[in-house]
C-alpha cells in the first residue's frame, strides 16, 4: 500500500540535502512515514502517497537531476499530491525581483506536474567548499557568502504542506 511520503532532492554541496532532511524530520514529528532520498536513488514510486521534490538554484535553474526525475516520473507524480521546494541565495535579501527569479526556476517543473505548494528557501554558499569553476563564477558576480538557511521557515512550510498532502 502507498502509505509513505517521499522527500527527494538534488544537491551539489549538501545544503539542499540538509533542507530536505529538516522537511523529513518535521513530517515524522507528525507521525508520517517518510523517506528522504537523493533523486538519483529513487527507482520506485509505488510506496509513496505523496512526494516533495527539491533542488538548489544554479544560474537561475534547477539542477537537471531533479528536473529529469520529474520528467521521467511525471505520469505517476500526476496521480499523487506533489510539492516543490527551491533553495537559492538571491532570495536571502528578500526583494520581489529575486523572489520572481527564484519562482521562475520552477516554471519547467510546474508545467510537467502541477504542485499543491512550492516553497523557496535561502541556502548556503561557502567559497571554500566550491569547485574551481563555481568559485570563479561566485567571484565574478560578487555573490555574498554564508549560511542563510532559515530552519524555522523550512519547518513551518513542511507542516503547512503536510496538512495539505497528509491531513491528520
Ligand atoms: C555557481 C553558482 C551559481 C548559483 N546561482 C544561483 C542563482 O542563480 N540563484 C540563486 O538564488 N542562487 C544561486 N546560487 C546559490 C545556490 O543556490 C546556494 O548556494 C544553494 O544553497 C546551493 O545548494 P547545494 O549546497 O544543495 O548545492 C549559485 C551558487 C553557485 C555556486
Amino acid at each position: 500500500m502507498a502509505d509513505r511520503i517521499l522527500v527527494a532532492y538534488a544537491t551539489r554541496y549538501g545544503s539542499t540535502a540538509e533542507v530536505a532532511e529538516a522537511i523529513g524530520d518535521e513530517l515524522r514529528k507528525a507521525g508520517v512515514a517518510v523517506d528522504v532520498r537523493p533523486v538519483s536513488e529513487v527507482q520506485d514510486l509505488s510506496p509513496y502517497r505523496a512526494a516533495i521534490i527539491g533542488s538548489p538554484i544554479y544560474m537561475g535553474k534547477w539542477l537537471p537531476e531533479s528536473q529529469v526525475f520529474i520528467e521521467r516520473n511525471q505520469q505517476h507524480l500526476r496521480s499523487i499530491p506533489v510539492a516543490y521546494f527551491a533553495v537559492g541565495l538571491t532570495v536571502a535579501d528578500g526583494g520581489p525581483e529575486a523572489l520572481r527569479k527564484a519562482e521562475a526556476s520552477m516554471d519547467q517543473v510546474r508545467m510537467l506536474v502541477n504542485p499543491v505548494d512550492a516553497g523557496i528557501f535561502p541556502g548556503r554558499l561557502e567559497s571554500g567548499r566550491l569547485s574551481l569553476p563555481d568559485r570563479t563564477i561566485i567571484k565574478l558576480i560578487r555573490a555574498k557568502t554564508g549560511d542563510f538557511r532559515n530552519w524555522e521557515a523550512v519547518r513551518a512550510w513542511a507542516e503547512a504542506v503536510r496538512s495539505k498532502i497528509a491531513p491528520a
